[in-house]
């Protein structure tokens, strides 16, 4: 038999909370809350689930939808990714490798937020109010009704929160807080969910939208065993080379808006700027003629993005020989040179590959196969692709091509950087007037257009001289 978990219930409104607080969060109470057992389970325990002062069920219309309106953050190209901005009472998670500009980028939202009129506090559990000061000035903007708070206590956030009654509260970040009540250290999962728990019941009850900021492990994933992305409404990622001015943000879960949207900046001087027209600054230091090199429209969300895709085949130095693939799925990487080597060359796989997509924008598109076989294929037969083609389409086992997602928006985005011609699957709509469109069938068709050879085999030569 499991036993009843214990919660706290404030006696004056009848808000549920899971840890004790000296003031209930929900109706500004002092010393109400008292703890109880929770009810188990069960048909008897619904009722008391329910919220203060909800209602029974509404019909659909009476149900009303001024708080799901979101609020501008100012911050163009983080209001792009959210459909608009922050709503009332949301979660946000902010996630993104340890120096990628995660703070940077919610001290820009709460300063611009606040230069709007909207109050902000930020709570820096990993540095100093003075720090976060500094990078402020930096950043050009010292609003007034902009709040700092440092700790590393989360009652004592929770406590500023209720002080400032701001419309956005960041806490940055998530595994530097903790709450005393636990044992467990900073940043250890019991402390991180907890936290994040009690912000998220904060953030409903003042309906505060809450931006709680997370480290990312080397793997990728979210610290705190991912425990908190089904916690919150909207989890936002914060991606880019570190050594390269773009950064891309992407939310790949959003409760108010599409999931997939991208937002990119260029970190600069003065903090992050956010990037209108990211396909120019992406080509910007693209080499005409170089082998291993070709464009793909991609398209992150709604918006179209030119990609340089880049790809380097040397003899392998060892065995298995070496693969490094940066911003494209190594998965399908695998894939496409099992296929050229199926229809184009049988030595590709026995190479040494090196892939990255240049800018450090990730490409996950099937789309994107098509422009890296031909990266590939370039590479490796020494041979470069006419400097104004671009290429999409998804790479079948069978070494067809299919279909990709909205090539009008493709099209036109490469037509109007100067793009001249596209290479694209059998389907595909014509696209803006002049340009050409060369339709094809098979990978093996595309390889044929640009005249990519294999390279000759070495092998006979080598048997020759073993026979010396
Ligand atoms: P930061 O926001 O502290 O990253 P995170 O919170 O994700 O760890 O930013 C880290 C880097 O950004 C740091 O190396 C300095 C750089 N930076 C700029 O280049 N320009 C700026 O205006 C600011 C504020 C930071
Ligand atoms: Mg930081």
């Amino acid at each position: 038999m499991s036993r009843p978990s214990r919660r706290h219930v404030c006696s004056a409104c009848g808000a549920s909370f899971l840890k004790w607080a000296g003031r209930c969060q929900s109706c500004g109470e002092w010393n109400s809350l008292v703890a109880e057992d929770a009810p188990s389970p069960g048909p008897k325990g619904y009722g008391s689930f329910e919220p203060p002062g909800a209602g029974g069920p509404l019909s659909l219309p009476e149900v009303g939808s001024e708080g799901a309106r979101p609020l501008a953050s100012g911050v163009p190209e983080l209001d792009r990714v959210l459909g608009g901005g922050f709503v009332a009472g949301s979660v946000t998670l902010l996630g993104g490798e340890p120096g990628i500009g995660k703070s940077t980028l919610v001290l820009q939202a709460a300063t611009s937020f606040a230069l709007a009129g909207a109050r902000s506090l930020v709570v820096a559990a990993e540095e100093s109010a003075e720090q976060v000061r500094r990078r402020a000035e930096r950043l050009g903007a010292l609003p007034a009704e902009c709040f700092l708070f440092s700790t590393g206590d989360l009652l004592a956030a929770l406590g500023a929160a209720d002080r400032v009654r701001p419309a956005l509260l960041v806490i940055d970040s998530i595994q530097a807080l903790s709450d005393g009540s636990l044992s467990s250290p900073a940043g250890s999962p019991t402390q991180v969910r907890e936290c994040a728990q009690l912000l998220a019941q904060y953030a409903k009850a003042t309906r505060t939208a809450t931006v709680l900021v997370g480290h990312v492990t080397k793997d990728g994933s979210l610290a705190g065993p991912r425990a908190l992305e089904h916690l919150v409404d909207t989890v936002l990622s914060f991606e880019g080379d570190r050594h390269h001015a773009l950064r891309a943000l992407v939310a790949t879960k959003h409760r108010y808006g599409a999931a997939g949207e991208i937002g990119l900046f260029e970190m600069g001087e003065s903090g992050l700027a956010s990037l209108e027209d990211p396909s120019t600054l992406l080509l910007a230091d693209r080499r005409p003629g170089a082998p291993g090199s070709s464009a793909f429209p991609a398209l992150e969300g709604r918006r179209p993005l030119m990609v340089e895709l880049q790809a380097l085949l040397a003899p392998a130095r060892g065995q298995p020989p070496r693969r490094v693939v940066q911003g494209a799925s190594a998965s399908r990487v695998a894939i496409l040179l099992a296929v050229l080597e199926r229809f184009w060359h049988d030595e590709t796989g026995a190479h040494d590959l090196f892939l990255s997509s240049v800018g450090g924008i990730k490409v996950s598109e099937p789309a994107a196969d098509l422009p890296l076989a031909l990266a590939i294929a370039s590479s490796l037969s020494g041979h470069s692709l006419p400097e104004d083609v671009v290429a999409f389409g998804e790479v079948g086992l069978g070494g067809e091509l299919r279909q990709a997602s909205r090539p009008e928006r493709r099209l036109t985005e490469a037509w109007r950087l100067g793009f001249g011609r596209a290479v694209a699957p059998l389907a595909t709509p014509d696209g803006p007037p002049g340009m050409r469109l060369e339709r094809v069938a098979t990978l093996r068709d595309a390889l044929a257009l640009f005249e990519l050879q294999p390279p000759a085999k070495e092998a006979p030569r080598r048997r020759l001289e073993a026979l010396a």
